[in-house]
């Protein structure tokens, strides 16, 4: 698969990654989404399609349901049914939905930080009160505190959204961890939102585990996902949620009808119908080219500055580098970086206490990367020549 190694051009295409940036002639590793194309099996579906001329208003078919169910069957090994299914188009406006109808304003919605921005903004901008739950940092590697979840959890939390696998930190959640949340989730009956969006981004090595695998048909869970992150699909807006528990499910329902959200266009959906039925390997080819872009990355940076801590990543593209060792905010990093060429997220917009910190995207094609490493390592030795 040549193309993940020669990429693809998207500059001066409308694009936000590219043509979003502020200094537009830099090399982005910010937004989440990727610079190869997606599947030929998806260009060419959609080329047969437009190729209908028609694009009136189109029913949601059988074939998009066993698309689905069968990708959760054969990638996670859960049993999902085509009622528990409701697509939506994005996995945030799921979000955003389940916090209007299961929580009212002032309710507890924890996080567990550093996370995805947009959790933060959706919790603020809906305003209920968000409590964080820390990730630890052990080797590396960032672990869940249990017992400062608990503690959260007993001062009365309503819900919980987690990021599985997690961005920015790359971890992919063991099934021991998944069950302790799901434990305290029961005990305290707290709603969990599982955001699943990256399951699809795993590196060797690692196993990833829906939390669909571990519920029981009562529990008060939701998981949100969508192929938009594994296929490049996010322009098309098509995500799902997966509801077991019959009366939230109609709960949800109900409150999508009232909300009069659009569905998913038709070439959304075809994307996500042939994305799972013939992308499989094309998405084992990318996990792998994303884990030596990683190993790149890494190493090199090892090598020529050994004071930038790396996550270990286990799954996502997403890279969480700690450059506290510079004492620079990172709104500061990120200014500097956009003046010597990179584009890279404010770690900051993570959770407060990540000053100091970046996110670096590496879903591109190997010269790009490399590029873009030799660019980072250049900037970081001009930083700490110029404190
Ligand atoms: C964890 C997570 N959830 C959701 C999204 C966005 O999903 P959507 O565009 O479907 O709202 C992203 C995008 O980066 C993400 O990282």
């Amino acid at each position: 698969m040549n193309y993940f190694w020669e990429g693809h051009k998207r500059k001066n295409t409308g694009t936000v990654k590219w043509d979003g940036q502020k200094n537009p002639n830099a090399l982005p590793f910010w937004v989440a989404d990727s610079d190869y194309e997606t599947a030929p099996e998806v260009v060419k579906a959609f080329i047969d399609r437009s190729e209908q001329g028609h694009f009136g208003y189109q029913l949601t078919q059988d074939d998009y349901y066993r698309a689905v169910i069968s990708w959760h069957q054969k990638r996670y090994g859960t049993e999902i049914q085509k009622n528990w299914i409701i697509p939506l188009p994005g996995v945030v406006t799921s979000i955003k939905q389940a916090i209007d109808l299961w929580t009212a304003p002032g309710d507890k919605v924890l996080i567990q930080t550093p996370v995805y921005f947009q959790f933060h903004r959706v919790i603020t901008l809906s305003k209920r009160t968000l409590v964080e739950n820390k990730l630890r940092l052990n080797n590396n590697r960032y672990e869940m505190d249990f017992a400062d979840l608990e503690e959260k959890f007993k001062e009365g939390v309503k819900m919980m959204i987690l990021c599985s696998p997690h961005n920015p930190v790359g971890r992919v959640w063991h099934q021991e961890e998944l069950e302790q949340v799901l434990v305290l989730c029961r005990k305290y009956g707290v709603i969990l939102i599982s955001d699943e969006i990256h399951g699809d981004l795993i590196m060797p090595k690692y196993r990833f585990v829906s939390v669909n695998s571990l519920t029981e048909e009562d529990d008060l869970v939701m998981v949100s996902t969508a192929p938009s992150k594994t296929f490049n699909l996010a322009g098309l807006k098509s995500a799902y949620v997966i509801i077991k528990n019959s009366r939230l499910r109609e709960e949800y329902q109900n409150h999508l009808n009232a909300a009069f959200l659009p569905g998913i266009n038709v070439f959304g959906l075809l994307g996500t119908q042939i994305a799972y039925a013939k992308g499989e390997k094309w998405v084992i080819a990318q996990n792998k080219h994303l884990w030596t872009n990683y190993n790149y990355l890494r190493k090199k940076l090892n090598k020529e500055v050994p004071e930038v801590k790396i996550a270990d990543l286990e799954g996502t593209y997403l890279v969480w580098l700690d450059l506290t060792y510079l004492n620079r905010t990172s709104a500061d990093l990120v200014s500097f970086l956009s003046q010597e060429g990179l584009t890279v997220n404010d770690g900051s917009t993570f959770g407060r206490d990540f000053q100091g910190f970046i996110r670096f995207n590496i879903a591109c094609s190997f010269s790009q990367l490399a590029k873009g490493t030799e660019l980072l390592i250049a900037a970081l030795k001009k930083m700490e020549k110029n404190p």
